[in-house]
Parts: C-alpha cells; sequence; structure tokens
C-alpha cells in the first residue's frame, strides 16, 4: 500500500504539524475504542454509570477499580507504529499531538508535545483540595468496587484525573490544543469518530483558519466531511507511510 498523492502533498512540506488522536491510534496496541459496532466499550458499560461525575458523586467505588483496572490495561499495551511513526515525526518537524485518548502510549513512543484534553489514567488528585495522588500499581484484575484513598492534606476522596461527562475540560489544554490547531500548516486526524464535544470541534478551527486537514479512518467519521484529504487506513499502517514521505532522503 502507498501513501496517496494528494496525502503526500499536504505531508511533504508541512512544518507545523497538529496530531489529532482517539481511541483508534491505540486500537492496534489492543486497548478497546469506545464506539466500534460490536467491541466498542460503550457497547458493554453504561458511560453514564462509570465515566460521568454524577456516578462517582453517587457511588464512586465501581469506578475508582475500573480506571485503575484500565490504567493497568494501558500500562501492559505497547506503542504501536502509529505512535512511533508520530513521535519520529516530532524529531523531524514541530508536532504537537492533541490526544482525547487516557493513556500514555504517545509519550511512550517518544513524542515530547502531547497535550491530553480528557486527561490521564495515571493522574490523580484530592477531590477538594486538588493536590495530586500518587499510586503507586494497578489491579490486573477488575475488582466490581474498590474504596478509593483519602487525601493525605485535607482527607477528601482521592478521584482518577480524567474528564468525565458531565465535566469540563481542562482550560490550560484547551487553549494550547485550540492555538496549535490554528497556528498549524497542516492538522492530521486520526482514530478519532468526532462525536464527542466539545473536542471534535477543535479540527474545525484549523479548517476555519484555512489549514488543511487529512483524516486517516478505516471509516468515515463525523469530521469526514471537514477534511481535504481522508485516507481510508489504519493508524499503524498510515502514519508511518506518511512519515516516510518526511523522512530525509537517504535516512531510513
Ligand atoms: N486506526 C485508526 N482508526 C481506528 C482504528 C485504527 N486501527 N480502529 C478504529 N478506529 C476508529 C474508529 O473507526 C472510530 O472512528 O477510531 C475511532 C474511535 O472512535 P471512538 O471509539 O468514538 O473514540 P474517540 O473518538 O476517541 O472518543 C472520544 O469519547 O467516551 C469519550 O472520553 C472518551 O475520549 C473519548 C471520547
Amino acid at each position: 500500500m502507498n501513501c496517496p498523492g494528494n496525502a503526500l502533498a499536504l505531508v511533504r512540506d508541512a512544518a507545523r504539524v497538529v496530531v489529532f488522536t482517539g481511541a483508534g491510534v491505540s486500537a492496534e496496541s489492543g486497548l478497546d475504542t469506545y464506539r466500534n459496532d460490536e467491541s466498542g466499550l460503550w457497547e458493554r458499560i453504561d458511560p453514564e454509570a462509570m465515566a460521568s461525575i454524577d456516578a462517582w458523586r453517587r457511588d464512586p467505588e465501581p469506578m475508582w477499580s475500573w480506571y485503575l483496572w484500565r490504567a493497568h490495561l494501558a500500562r501492559a499495551a505497547e506503542p504501536n507504529a502509529g505512535h512511533r511513526a508520530v513521535a519520529e515525526w516530532g524529531r523531524l518537524r514541530t508536532v504537537t499531538v492533541v490526544t482525547q485518548n487516557i493513556d500514555d502510549l504517545h509519550e511512550r513512543a517518544g513524542s515530547e508535545d502531547v497535550v491530553h484534553l480528557h486527561g490521564s489514567l495515571f493522574e490523580f488528585r484530592c477531590t477538594e483540595c486538588a493536590i495530586p495522588f500518587e499510586v503507586d500499581g494497578f489491579p490486573a484484575v477488575r475488582e466490581p468496587r474498590m474504596t478509593p484513598p483519602a487525601c493525605p492534606r485535607c482527607g477528601a476522596v482521592v478521584r482518577p484525573g480524567v474528564v468525565w461527562f458531565g465535566e469540563a475540560l481542562p482550560a490550560a489544554e484547551w487553549e494550547r490544543a485550540a492555538d496549535a490547531m490554528a497556528g498549524a500548516d497542516l492538522v492530521v486526524i486520526v482514530g478519532t469518530s468526532g462525536v464527542v464535544q466539545p473536542a471534535a470541534s477543535l479540527p474545525l478551527l484549523a479548517v476555519q483558519a484555512a489549514v488543511p486537514v487529512l483524516e486517516i479512518t478505516p471509516a468515515p467519521t463525523e469530521l469526514t466531511r471537514f477534511t481535504d484529504v481522508s485516507w481510508s487506513t489504519t493508524a499503524a499502517r498510515g502514519l508511518p507511510l506518511l512519515v516516510d514521505a518526511v523522512r530525509p532522503r537517504g535516512i531510513s
């Protein structure tokens, strides 16, 4: 398979690139996406029950054990060729990764400028005084419920550092992502269905700023109609071919 000519044309001279990713970029690392027809996480789990601030306030214990177990799964996964290609691209050009993902596979692949719009499985904080909290070790088995720890400073309950339905995105990350989108000379969308707002509106800032948008996706998404090129392939197949086009000749 080759990189389509229209994608090559967008990539070759791009100096300031934003790679906007969702769960699909980690699918080839073995981590679940959310909305794939049969295998999506939300086909098996009710997001209102396990990924909303209201559910946490009602009963934090099932969520606490679920997020610790998901942290174990993410830590046990390895970055795939797509993550590694984005990291290599970041050594050849200015690349900002704006991700909706809460895993750390972009960082573990070597990407240095990563903006997490929805937080991280590996960050925890006090629900009251917001001081960071370290969790050592994650369970390899999903317990039905576990008691979250108490903050050592104020005694309030500690929570996962992820953004749940019903919560605002972190303002600093939003600003960084919005600035990067408007100031890019190429935006590459990989692995997102583009259905969750406000994150999915970020690439539209690039469209409004006449920044070319290239999508890599195995199936059309809510963002496809806004893209200049939508390449029907997967993250681990398509991203390495894009970076091949950027790598200086003679280096491989
Ligand atoms: N390569 C590229 N894309 C893929 C691959 C792959 N190997 N496998 C699946 N995809 C695509 C799917 O076709 C789909 O369009 O990745 C997309 C995943 O979409 P979602 O499961 O909806 O995940 P995402 O868009 O990241 O969800 C956004 O929703 O539940 C919230 O907070 C959660 O951050 C998440 C947000």
